[in-house]
Parts: C-alpha cells; structure tokens; sequence
C-alpha cells in the first residue's frame, strides 16, 4: 500500500497547480499519470489564457463575458471567484518564471479572443499550455511532489457507507509492468482532463478518455452538463488538430470556398470573434448550404503577413505545413468544427469538492465546478486549471489537516476486485469475442456522427444505439496482446470502458434537455427555454442497474443584477 496525505490523479496544469499547494504547506502529495507529465493535454493549449490583468480592464467585465458565453447555466459564484483570482494567477505563473510573450515595454502582451469585450488573452506565442506546463513542472519537481507516472488508474476506491463514505485513494497499474498498486489518501484530486477522444474528429491527446470522470461516477460522485460538447470551429480538416482561436485573434478571417467572409450574417458585431458555439455552427450551416470544400471552410491568415506570422503563429503555420500541406502565409487553411472541449464534469462546489463523495476533489477539465456552462470561452480552459488548481488544492490542504486528518480505511479487496478484472479482461477468448479497436471505431463514429454540433432526437437515438451496443459488446471484449509490461492493447481497452460510460451519459443528457443553449443545439427545439431549463443535468452512475442515470441541479446564483439571462448576440 502506498500511502500520501494527497493523492492528485492527473499531472496536466490542474494537478500540478494543486500538487504544489500540497507540497508547500509540508503535506506528502503525489501524482499518478498515465503518461509523463510533461506529456498532458494541458501542452496542447495554444492562444492563451484571460486575465484582467490591463489597468484599463475590470474582472467584472470578464465576468459578465463568462457568465454570457456560458448561455446562463454557469455557476456564478465560481465565475465571480475565478475572474476575480486570475490576474494573481497568472502573475504566480509570472513570477515562477513562466515565458509569456511581451509588450515592448516589458508588461505581459495580451490578444483579442472569442466572445469578449477585451483582449485580456495573455500568451507565450502560440504555445501557451506548454510554456506553463513546464513552469509548473519545475516546481513539482523542485518542491518534492511523489510522482508516479506512465501508472493507469482503475478505480477510485472508497471507505465507509452511507453519510461516512469517503475517497480513499485508488488503484492503479503500473503500465511498466502491469502490476496494481493500492494508494490510500486522505484526500483525492481528479484532474484528468475531459473525454473528447469519444468523438472521431477531435483536437485532443489520445489519452483524453475521461478515466477519472468515469471512475469518479463509479465511486458515487456524480458528472454534470455532460451534454454539452464544445466543437472549436477551427480544427485542421483532415486531422482535426487544433489551429488556435488566437489566429483569429491576431486578426484572421474565416471564408468559404466563394473567397468571401461569411460570419457578418452570423455574428454582425463580433464576427470571427464571436463565441465558439457561434462560430461552429455558422460553419456547418456553410457547409450543408454548399459553401465549403470537402466538408471545410478556410482560415485565412495571408493579410497578416509573414512577420507577424513567424513571430506569434509559428506553431500553427507548422502545423498546416506538417498535416494539412498548406503554408498558411500564402494559402488559406481548410477547418472545420472538431470536437475539443468537455465542458461537463464531475459536480462540485466552488472550492472543487465532490457534491456527494467527501474527500473525493476535482479540478480543471474533469470537473464541473462550472464556470463554462454551456460553452467555454477560448483562454477560459487554461484560466481554471491554474485558479482552480490552485483553490482546490487549498482546500483540500485544509480539509487533509481538519475534518479529513484521520486516514481513511483502504480494503485490499478493492485490490483483488481489479486484479479479477484485468484477468478477465485477458482472459477472453478471440472467438465470439469482439475486438476492442472495432468497438471504439464504431462508438466515437456514431457520436461524431449523431451528437454533433447540429441535434435532434432521431440522430440522439441512432446515437444512443450505438452506445448500448458498445456497452454490450465490450462485455465480449477481447484484446490481442495478453503480456504485462507495457500493455496498450489492454489500456486503450480500459479507457475504452470509461468513453462507454461517458457516452451514455452524454447522449442520455442531450436527449434529456430539450432547448437548444451554448454548445447543445437541438434543431427541433430551436430556442433556449429559461423557464424549464436554467438547471445542471446530472449523471450517476447506478452500481445496481449498470446504467446513467439523471438528476438536476440548481444553477448557483449571485446577486448581481447583470447576470440575468438576456438574449444572447455577438
Ligand atoms: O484556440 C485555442 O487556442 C484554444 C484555446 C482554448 O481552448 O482555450
């Protein structure tokens, strides 16, 4: 048994971001990753990350923009927290020696991003989540964090029943050799990101397959707004890979294949900055209406020029280079909406604590604390892991040395239960079997497919079809590789689990809300309906039936009078 006072799965910017408040208040804290940390989706975050941190700006203004583009089911008190906390956010970034591109008279150079009224984007060049990433690397490394990396987690495992239940730590299996490991807490943190490896086309890692989401589920912590999937409209057309809205930002235009702009009839005032939900279905209505090129629009970055191009844009000019065969300072690269964002999470209070699972803690994109609501605005994502890593780790630093200092019991059953499923898992034959990859392909198909942008009910029930067929034929699983050491065949296979959980609670909610509102478009309910749908959808997980089950969950309010939901126009 390994034991830690914290224990963080996940070593992307939320976990690091807590794992040092852990560490520097003397608490034993560790990370468990499945891949090296400097490997984590977090380095994929290109434009930046928002702060009012310009005198002439006001984090209430980046408030109301939150609280706008999240079409009203965004927590405010956790909006109100996280604009306010920004600015010293990214100055503790700042100050640990965070590379952020520069205003010639040295300040922090900030970019205009999607659905706001200020360009208070800070940046490294287009390489923002890296560049932060390794800042705080640094300091996981220097302070003393435990880090356990390339380790899969299986489960969360709990102690205790009823109002005594608690998150006791986790079991999780060295991909190296394939063996379990018991980890007992007092507290853990889940920062493992979002799920969008369950659509095809996507601008994530492949390791994005929301295992702590699903397994937080499992434990008897409940998801929220699982619905709502955000599609960025400018993922490279034939890869999905990300060319970052700072693009647009710096300037660029979208066009379709007449050569003119076309967002003028969408977004009059804001245009290719307007909010992603807008710009991405703007996109597919150019589309189907016969204005793209094999299913794309284009980017157009030419007028910009190659200085500006080469100073702040390397990445994505490689990028087009590299994947799409176009380079960008002569020629305008082919997008389209991918899917890139999971706005839904594990359900927590503002300080980031489970609503239901004590000592059970989430931040950044795996949880739902939730300042996104129905659609994240662009340099919002990187904004919470570092203030809500922060927040949480905090609290869960108080809550390790007050009501949560007595350790929590850890049962070695929880041990032999997934060694029994691993053995199982291999133990299936090939012959009526069905092949991991197939079920994948076939599942992430239909949810590109048929829970995309554009929504109805006979696309959410093909949909949900496919979903239970998965949830059917992964009982048949078989993988080839049977070894233990460096087993990918058997996690692709794991994660795979979670993606079918994550996909029926995802359809489920979709079919479930019956408006249309930020990034959840329901065509045949075109209007976003106050009276019945200004609530969380949540999802749990019913041990007994093995099925998602929904709840709902008021949207936490605060008194402030501008907050109230008006119509929404860009
Ligand atoms: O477009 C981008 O650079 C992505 C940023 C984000 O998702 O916040």
């Amino acid at each position: 048994m390994k034991e830690h006072d914290i224990l963080i799965i996940g070593a992307g910017l939320a976990g690091l971001r807590a794992a040092f408040e852990g560490v520097t208040a003397g608490l034993s804290t560790a990370v468990i990753s499945k891949i090296h940390p400097l490997r984590s989706h977090s380095c994929a975050a290109q434009g930046g990350v928002n702060a009012a941190i310009n005198p002439k700006d006001d984090w209430h203004d980046h408030a109301f923009d939150t609280v706008k583009g999240a079409d009203y089911i965004g927590d405010q008190d956790s909006i109100d927290m996280m604009c306010e906390e920004a600015p010293q956010a990214v100055l503790d970034l700042d100050a640990m020696g965070c590379p952020f591109s520069r205003e010639e008279d040295g300040t922090i150079a900030q970019r205009a991003f999607g659905g706001q009224n200020f360009p208070r984007t800070a940046y490294a060049a287009d390489r923002t989540g890296h560049a932060m990433l390794h800042t705080l690397w640094e300091q996981a490394i220097k302070n003393g964090v435990f880090v356990y990396d390339e380790y899969y987690l299986l489960d969360i495992t709990t102690s205790g029943t009823g109002k005594s239940k608690r998150a006791s730590g986790c079991i999780a299996m060295d991909i190296k050799t394939g063996k379990l490991h018991q980890f007992n807490a007092k507290a853990v943190v889940i920062a493992t990101g979002g799920f969008g490896r369950l659509f095809a086309s996507n601008t994530n890692a492949m390791t994005c397959t929301g295992d702590g989401v699903a397994a937080a589920m499992r434990a008897g912590a409940p998801g929220a707004d699982l619905e709502m999937v955000q599609f960025h409209p400018t993922g490279l057309r034939s890869t999905g890979i990300l060319i970052s809205e700072g693009v647009r930002g710096e300037g660029a235009y979208l066009i379709g294949k007449d050569g003119k702009r076309f967002m003028s009839k969408y977004a009059p005032n804001k245009l290719e900055l307007a909010s992603r939900d807008v710009v991405s279905r703007a996109e597919m209505t150019e589309i189907m209406n016969g204005n793209g090129v094999d299913g794309a629009v284009f980017l157009d970055v030419r007028h910009l020029g190659r200085d500006l191009i080469l100073e702040r844009l390397p990445q994505i000019r490689q990028l087009s280079i590299d994947f799409e065969g176009v380079d960008p300072i002569d020629e305008p690269i082919p997008v389209r909406p991918t899917c890139h964002y999971t706005m839904g999470g594990i359900r927590t209070d503002k300080y980031g604590q489970s609503i239901s699972l004590k000592g059970l803690f989430a931040a950044g994109e795996a949880a739902c604390v939730s300042v996104h609501g129905g659609n994240r605005l662009g340099a919002n994502s990187l904004l919470e892991t570092i203030v809500f890593g922060k927040i949480t780790g905090k609290e869960v630093v108080r809550f390790t040395k007050e009501e949560g200092k007595e350790r929590p019991h850890s049962s070695t059953k929880d041990l032999s239960a997934q060694q029994k499923r691993i053995a199982t898992l291999k133990a299936q034959p090939k012959q009526g079997g069905k092949r991991q990859a197939d079920i994948r392909e076939s599942l992430t198909d239909a949810m590109n497919e048929d829970c995309s942008v554009f929504r109805d009910e006979p696309r959410l029930t093909k949909a949900m079809k496919a979903v239970l067929k998965a949830k059917k034929d992964i009982k048949k699983m078989y993988i080839d590789d049977k070894e233990d050491a460096f087993n990918t065949d058997l996690v692709t296979a794991l994660e795979l689990e979670n993606l079918v959980l994550l996909g029926e609670a995802t359809v489920k909610s979709a079919l479930e809300r019956k408006e249309s509102r930020g990034a959840h478009t329901r065509e045949e309910f075109p209007d976003r309906d106050d009276e019945n749908w200004m609530v969380h959808i949540t999802a749990h997980w019913d041990k007994d039936k093995e099925e998602v089950t929904l709840g709902r969950d008021p949207v936490r309010t605060v008194d402030n009078p501008k907050y109230a939901p008006q119509e929404r126009k860009y």
